[in-house]
């Protein structure tokens, strides 16, 4: 039901054909105002189609879109009250900073007065003050990208959209950029979407994410319910980088699993089970813990990364499963290496056969 009381964003059932193919297929989904919510998924999966259907630069084939209480789905996109941010800082050349900032201002005959503080005041957020006689050809990735931002901020819109904003700039540059758009969002406390592919963005910034597969929500939770407690199979293998573990065993009945030859302690939530079924069990790389003597899993290093702080072993088991283990005390091995891994069973996820978590939560 609709209910005029909800602030932020609301989206009821969404959908979007384009021609007779649809790509989303029925999104609910409900922003609480003011918080940083990310939507991660594989390539394709709809991330920037529904931002944009947000944005009102893409019309919904069905649903709608509420924003603040508002019904916007009709809406054009300078009447929503949203910004966005592009990977691809859409900055007009031949214009200095100073007017790309003010451009969308003027086309709204906001005030001269008006325009000139507000961008003073977006260029002192973003420490853009000496950049604004240049144009943008002059600048950094960096430097667009902020003023890409700032163009945004000047707006006061309710709502920041981000696409990718940051997948344009080295490493080190991404790391400076996304921890200003953290301190951005303490700063101003708007409602933020944010669509990335990088896990460390999507973790480090979100409040709540929204992992998308196929047009369709896998799951909605804070970075730690996704990450500790994924609901499926799918969610497990795409949070985390590496990724979850994911182990074929069988249900050996009596809060037990077959794997190969061992016998290993679970628990799940569910009656459903009965001896013989498959199970995958899920287990991060780093409650693995490895020794060269014994362990429930006996397995054979293929390769291994040192990566100073830490280190992984690419492990196969005797069943040739693959499985990564990560190591931070940093006991010597060698590819070819037999070790044994073993974990707490509080660590354990499982997974019944169509790919739904059936184990407790941790
Ligand atoms: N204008 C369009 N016409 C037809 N199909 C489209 C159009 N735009 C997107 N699609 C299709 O809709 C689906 C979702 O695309 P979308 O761009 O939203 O994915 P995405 O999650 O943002 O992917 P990426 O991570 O690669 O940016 C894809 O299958 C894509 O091919
Ligand atoms: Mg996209």
């Amino acid at each position: 039901m609709r209910d005029p009381n909800r602030t932020g964003v609301v989206l009821t059932d969404i959908r979007k054909n384009f021609g007779s193919l649809e790509v989303i297929h029925g999104i609910n989904l409900e922003i609480a105002e003011g918080s940083f919510v990310v939507f991660v998924g594989p390539s394709g999966c709809g991330k920037s189609t529904l931002l944009r259907m947000i944005a009102g630069l893409e019309e919904v084939t069905d649903g709608y879109i509420e924003i603040k209480g508002r019904d916007v789905t009709d809406l054009d996109p300078s009447d929503r009250g949203i910004a966005m941010v592009f990977q691809s800082y859409a900055l007009y050349p031949h214009m200095s900073v100073r007017d790309n900032l003010a451009f969308g201002l003027k086309m709204a005959r906001t005030p001269d007065a008006e325009i000139d503080s507000r961008v003073r005041a977006a260029s002192a957020i973003l420490k853009i003050d000496p950049l604004l006689d240049r144009r943008p050809g002059q600048l950094s990735g960096g430097q667009r990208q902020r003023v890409a931002i700032g163009r945004a901020i000047v707006r006061k819109p309710d709502v920041f959209l981000f696409d990718e904003p940051l997948s344009n700039l080295d490493a080190e540059l991404r790391v400076s950029m996304r921890i200003e758009i953290a301190r951005l969002h303490r700063e101003l406390r708007n409602t933020m979407i944010y669509v990335t592919h990088d896990q460390t963005e999507a973790m480090t910034l979100a409040d709540v994410i929204v992992v998308l597969r196929d047009g369709r929500i896998e799951q909605i939770g804070t970075p730690r319910e996704v990450y500790e407690n994924p609901a499926n199979i799918f969610v497990a293998g795409f949070i985390g980088s590496p990724r979850m573990n994911l182990l074929t065993a069988h249900w050996a009945g009596d809060g037990c699993v077959q794997l190969g030859a061992t016998k290993i302690q679970a628990s799940v939530k569910t009656a459903k089970l009965v001896p013989g079924d498959t199970i995958t069990l899920g287990i991060r790389p780093e409650h693995l813990v490895v020794s060269a003597s014994e362990g429930l899993v006996k397995a054979r290093v293929d390769f291994f990364e040192y990566l100073g702080g830490t280190q992984f072993l690419y492990c196969q088991t005797e069943q040739g499963q693959p499985i990564v283990a990560e190591q931070r005390s940093h006991m010597p091995v060698n590819s070819g290496d037999t070790v044994y891994l073993s974990w707490e069973t509080a660590q354990l996820r499982l997974f019944d056969n169509s790919g739904m978590r059936v184990s407790e939560t941790g």
